[in-house]
């Protein structure tokens, strides 16, 4: 066998064999296969695409590419959530304590925010002394003790993916529905979990701008879970707008609290509540999605689930005691003119927040724990002349194009159309 047949292969759209697959994976990662060779076939699968049988051995062979989360130490349900990414996406920091609430076993590991969308690990960081990296045998006794930790991705997890993602990001070749799936399962995979739920963000501040190719994914990514035999199910949500009403390391954190304790945004609440029913439900923890979906709301009335959350602050040697801090420096977006709110362009306001401070265009910056966007008016929101849309917080100086920026992505208009939040769940 070599590489080269493999790449002819698939440039003459003809399905590879799994022997091919693991060979090039295998080679690759251990430095027989070239960039060159291997950016050719990536192009190739682009091009030619994987049906669900290649991408799941794909995802296979990424899989057992380095270490593998073993998790049967921990007593009870493993179950994770994922987020395809998004702006002002918050869910994990309110889901996962829920969760923990019900007695399911959260432990989780989770990345860092790049480019426009953010990252659960930049968000906890900002938490004084909030330790995101603990020994195997720390996550693991903490999540028995309380059911619940969040740590940053560690160890030797999917090398493969590491290696490929770097390559795909310059050479055209990360926009592959096969080579998507393969490297986010691939890498939920190694985690550990039992049962898995899926967000999949689908709009202009997600990876996915459309509903149909937001489907394809989802449905190949439930497949490939469910064909490696862990219970997966997906839920398709809208990232048209912003998430909630803050954008931004402590604002996202202040907002999640505010959540856990009844008094979040519509949106936020609902979507959060959903994603813990559905999971829930499909761990086998009620005889009914309405039952699970009654135990969640009640756990979030009741302080349940904020205290789930402060436990693994507590544990993970955080200081919590009153809101994160703000930027220093504070700029009021005001509306030109009077209407209703149509829609908050989530990319542009993603693309605002990492302007100000708030995230980073290279793995190597440095984040501003404490700027973003306060966003004031949602969509569906009346609005007069002069009226505050929102409140941008940063310690840089604030430039024209930021302001310029922020003001573009409020559209405001005579009317307003509510579109779903909650677009399509897909089980397998
Ligand atoms: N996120 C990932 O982890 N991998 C991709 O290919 C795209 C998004």
């Amino acid at each position: 066998m070599n590489i080269i047949e493999i790449i002819e292969k698939k440039r003459d759209k003809q399905k590879l064999t799994k022997a091919e697959i693991n060979y090039f994976i295998s080679d690759y990662v251990n430095g027989k296969i070239k960039d060159y060779q291997a950016s050719s076939l990536l192009m190739a699968i682009c091009l030619n695409g994987m049906d669900e049988e290649e991408t799941t051995i794909l995802t296979e062979a990424m899989l057992n590419s380095g270490d593998i989360f073993d998790l049967s130490k921990i007593e009870g349900i493993k179950v994770d959530k994922h987020s395809t990414g998004g702006v002002g996406d918050k869910v994990t920091l309110i889901v996962a304590p829920l969760l923990a609430s019900l007695g399911l076993k959260v432990a989780k590991m989770s990345g860092r925010g790049l480019g426009h969308t953010g990252g659960t690990i930049d968000k906890l960081e900002g938490i004084p002394g909030f330790q995101t990296s603990l020994t195997k045998d720390q996550f693991i006794n903490q999540v028995n003790d309380i059911s619940l930790a969040i740590i940053g991705q560690t160890g030797n997890l999917v090398p493969a993916d590491k290696m490929l993602y770097a390559l795909r990001d310059v050479t055209g070749t990360v926009s592959s529905i096969p080579l998507i799936a393969s490297s986010i399962m691939s890498k939920k995979l190694a985690s550990g979990a039992e049962v898995i739920i899926l967000d999949v963000k689908v709009g202009k501040g997600a990876f996915m701008k459309t509903v149909k190719e937001a489907i394809e994914l989802a449905n190949l990514m439930v497949k490939i879970g469910t064909n490696i035999g862990r219970k997966v199910m997906a839920i398709l949500t809208s990232m048209d707008s912003p998430l909630g009403n803050s954008v931004g390391n402590n604002l996202e954190v202040n907002e999640a609290l505010l959540t856990l304790k009844g008094k979040g945004a519509i949106d936020l609440t609902s979507i959060s509540i959903e994603i813990s029913a559905h999971l829930a439900y499909l761990a086998g923890k009620f005889e009914s999605l309405k039952m699970a979906r009654q135990k969640v709301e009640e756990n979030l009335k009741n302080g349940k689930a904020l205290n789930s959350f402060i436990q693994m602050i507590k544990a993970q040697g955080g200081n919590l005691t009153k809101d994160l801090e703000k930027a220093s420096k504070h700029y009021s977006i005001n509306a030109k003119i009077k209407g209703v709110v149509s829609a908050i362009d989530s990319l542009k306001i993603g693309q605002a927040a990492m302007l100000l401070g708030a995230g980073r265009m290279t793995k190597e910056d440095e984040i501003d724990y404490k700027a973003g966007i306060i966003i004031n008016k949602k969509p569906g929101d009346k609005i007069e002349v002069n009226e505050n849309l929102c409140d941008l917080y940063t310690n840089k100086e604030l430039n024209d194009e930021v302001k310029e920026l922020v003001e573009s992505a409020f559209h405001i208009a005579k009317s307003y159309k509510e579109e779903p939040l909650i677009i399509k769940i897909i089980e397998s």
